[in-house]
C-alpha cells in the first residue's frame, strides 16, 4: 500500500537522537537551544521558542499576546481543529470566516466583515502547504490594532511574496511525524518580537524565568532534546523533501488536470506552495463520487485522506457550544476534497499508478 504520509527518517536522525542518549540530557537541553536557533534563521526570524506539539504553540502564542476571555480570534473553520480548540483554552472565542474556493484559506473579505470591538486577533492559515493570503490579512490586521498568529503548521518553508510563512508576526509550527519535517511530536513559535520570546519561554515552563520561581501560571509543554536532535537533522533535509514534493505535485497536476470532474490544486502567484497535502477535489458534476474514488485507490494499492471532513463549526463540540452560523464554501469544499500521496518517497511507478487509477475511474 502506498502510504498518504512517510516520514523520512535516515541515518543522520538516528545517530542525532543516539547521541542524545549518550549525553544524559534528554530533556530540554542544549539541543533544543540549538534546533530554536536553526530554525529562527531558516525561517527568517530573530527568535524561535520550542515546545511540545504545534497545539501548543498556537495556545501558548495566544497567550503570550494577551488574548484571553472576553476577546474574539477570527480563523478559518477548514482546519485541523487544533486551531480554533487553542483560542478557546485561553478563553476567548473563535469566530469563524469562509474559505476562499481556490486555496481553501481564509477569505479575507469574509474576515474582514466579521471584525467587531472584541476582535484581537487573526489565526490564518497555511492550509495543505500554501500560503493565506498573508499581505492581505497583515494590512487588515496593521489597520484594526489586531495581532496575527499564523498556524503555519503544514507550512515549513512556504513563501508568500518571497517572504517565509512563518516570519509576519507570530508563526506556528507542527513537527508531527505526517509533516514536512518532524520531531516525532513537537512545535514551535517563531518571531521577531523579544517581549512574546520571554512570556512564551515561561509559559512552556511553569511560568518561570528563573528555576523553581514562579511569577506567572504556566504549563510543561517543553520539547525534549531527543525531538530537538531530530528536528536539527530533518531541518538540513527539509529542502530537498519538499523539491521533492513540489515535482510530485507538478507531475500529477499534469497528469489529472484535464480529467472532467476533478479539480487539480493551484499556487496563487508569488506563493510557494511545499504540499504538505496534494488535495484534489471531486465534483459530482459527471457523476463521480469522493467515496467511490477512495475505494478504487485504496484497491490499487493507494491510501488517501480526507483533511477535513467537517469544518470545525460542524463538529458536535461546536455545535454544542452553539454555533449555528454557515460558511457554505467550507461545507461544499469538505464534501469534495481528497488528500494523495505526495510525500519524498513516491517512485514513478507509484506516481504513475494512482494517475492511472483515477485516470480509469
Ligand atoms: C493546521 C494545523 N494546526 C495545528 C496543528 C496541531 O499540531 P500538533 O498535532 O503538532 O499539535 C496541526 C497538526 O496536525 C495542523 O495541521
Amino acid at each position: 500500500m502506498i502510504p498518504i504520509a512517510k516520514p523520512q527518517i535516515g541515518q543522520e536522525e538516528i545517530d542525532g537522537v543516539i547521541s542524545v542518549l549518550r549525553s544524559g540530557t534528554i530533556a530540554e537541553g542544549p539541543k533544543v537551544k540549538e534546533f530554536e536557533e536553526a530554525f529562527a534563521k531558516y525561517v527568517g526570524v530573530s527568535h524561535a521558542i520550542a515546545v511540545n506539539s504545534g497545539t501548543a504553540a498556537l495556545h501558548v502564542a495566544l497567550l503570550a499576546k494577551g488574548i484571553g476571555r472576553g476577546d474574539e480570534v477570527i480563523t478559518t473553520p477548514f482546519t485541523f481543529i487544533a486551531t480554533a480548540n487553542s483560542i478557546l483554552f485561553t478563553g476567548a472565542k473563535p469566530i469563524f470566516a469562509d474559505i476562499d474556493e481556490t486555496t481553501y484559506n481564509i477569505d479575507t473579505n469574509d474576515l474582514q466583515k466579521k471584525i467587531t470591538k472584541k476582535t484581537k486577533a487573526i489565526i490564518p492559515v497555511d492550509l495543505y502547504g500554501h500560503p493565506a493570503e498573508m499581505g492581505a490579512i497583515m494590512d487588515i490586521a496593521r489597520d484594526r490594532g489586531l495581532e496575527v498568529i499564523e498556524d503555519a503548521c503544514q507550512a515549513h518553508g512556504a513563501e508568500y511574496a518571497g517572504k517565509k510563512a512563518g516570519s509576519f508576526d507570530v508563526g506556528c509550527f507542527s513537527f508531527y511525524p505526517t509533516k514536512n519535517m518532524t520531531t516525532s511530536e513537537g512545535g514551535m513559535i517563531t518571531t521577531d518580537d523579544k517581549g512574546l520570546v520571554e512570556k512564551a519561554m515561561a509559559l512552556r515552563s511553569h511560568g518561570s524565568k528563573v528555576r523553581y520561581y514562579h511569577e506567572t501560571l504556566g504549563f510543561n509543554l517543553r520539547m525534549t532534546d531527543i525531538g530537538a536532535a531530530i528536528g536539527l537533522a530533518q531541518l538540513k533535509k527539509v529542502d530537498v523533501f519538499t523539491e521533492k514534493r513540489i515535482m510530485n505535485a507538478g507531475y500529477l497536476n499534469e497528469m489529472l488536470g484535464d480529467i472532467p470532474g476533478i479539480v487539480t490544486p493551484v499556487t496563487q502567484p508569488g506563493c510557494k506552495h511545499v504540499f504538505h497535502q496534494y488535495t484534489i477535489r471531486v465534483t459530482e458534476e459527471y457523476g463521480m463520487s469522493r467515496d467511490n474514488l477512495v475505494k478504487k485507490l485504496n484497491a490499487a494499492g493507494v491510501s488517501t485522506g480526507v483533511y477535513y471532513p467537517l469544518p470545525v463549526h460542524k463538529q458536535p463540540y461546536y455545535l454544542s457550544l452553539g454555533y449555528d452560523e454557515s460558511h457554505p464554501v467550507a461545507e461544499r469544499i469538505s464534501g469534495q476534497v481528497l488528500s494523495l500521496p505526495v510525500h519524498p518517497s513516491l517512485s514513478s511507478g507509484d506516481l504513475g499508478l494512482i494517475s492511472r487509477t483515477i485516470g480509469g475511474f
